[in-house]
């Protein structure tokens, strides 16, 4: 089976980010220098995917030109002669291939994902939820790929998280088949901590077979009134079996003002040049 789609729901209205997100689309808001989306589509280059598709509720496009050449800004930077910023500018369309589709009204994650089908074609594919930030040795969705090749079924990234943390996410309840693999015998979306013994949350990477369509066309409005790709996945865990990996990896939540903080000081603190000045401002901040 071909593994070489990506599917970015990039719809949401971002509230976690107001007022910033009245003027720009939370998913291009940058961490230092590159925004949030960008992890993701980096995370898919290296991973060896070739197309992805931004399910974005705005019209003009704005995420995916974001990774299309720039002939204008090329041309001038070439005539100021900053050829370092020519060479720094990222050239994803050189392996990637980008496509929209448009969402109107946001109807929750499993409604975005619903609008994948065209372009996935009957494969398997993979979704990226780019407010989950992952630094990885080995990039997650490479991992899961690995994962894919032993198991050929659908595969959700997991995490521990503590009892508080529980109704903020997708549950998963498994067996453990090998160590950080788990044969999933139940999902549920943001339960009680009471109502489940595991703390295996979902993050934000999913490998899906395409099943998962049908099961989206018939799964009714859930949390929040809307259609979950969680509940999808527990409609297709009655056909097929799916899988729960615990991936190797540093995860932010950058869709929220702390989160935002933590990628800015994370990505900082990971570049040489500033690590030692940007711990000399944060003792300084603490101190007093
Ligand atoms: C979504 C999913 C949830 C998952 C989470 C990971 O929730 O519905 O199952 O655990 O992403 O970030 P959201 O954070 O969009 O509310």
């Amino acid at each position: 089976m071909n593994l070489t789609k990506v599917v970015i729901p990039a719809a949401g209205r971002g509230t976690r980010l107001l007022p910033a997100t009245k003027a720009v689309q939370k998913e291009l808001i940058p961490i230092i220098d590159k925004p949030t989306v960008e992890y993701a589509v980096e995370e898919a280059l290296k991973s060896d995917f070739k197309e992805v598709l931004f399910i974005t509720s705005d019209k003009e496009g704005s995420i995916k030109n974001y990774f299309l050449e720039d002939k204008n800004l090329n041309h001038y930077l070439e005539e100021k002669k900053k050829y370092d910023l020519l060479e720094e500018l990222p050239q994803y369309h050189q392996s990637l291939r980008f496509h929209s589709a448009h969402q109107p009204e946001a109807g929750g994650l499993g409604a975005a994902v619903l609008l994948a089908e065209d372009f996935v074609q009957n494969e398997a594919f993979t979704v990226t939820l780019v407010d989950d930030i992952i630094d990885a040795d080995v990039p997650v969705l490479k991992q899961i790929k690995n994962v894919f090749s032993k198991t050929r079924s659908s595969i959700i990234s997991v995490m521990e998280v503590s009892d508080i943390e529980v109704p903020m996410y997708g549950i998963v309840e498994g067996e453990e088949v090998e160590p950080g693999l788990y044969k999933i015998k139940r999902v549920v979306e943001k339960p009680k901590a009471s109502e489940t013994t595991s703390r295996l949350a979902i993050i934000g990477r999913y490998l899906l077979t395409p099943g998962i369509f049908e099961c989206l066309k018939i799964t009714p409005r859930g949390k929040s009134n809307e259609i979950q790709l969680t509940d999808a996945i527990s409609l297709l865990l009655q056909k097929e079996e799916i899988y729960a990996y615990k991936f190797k990896g540093t995860r932010i939540d950058a869709g929220d003002k702390l989160g935002l903080l933590k990628a800015q000081l994370y990505f900082g603190a990971k570049n040489r040049l500033w690590k030692a000045e940007l711990k000399k401002y944060v003792d300084f901040l603490f101190s007093s």
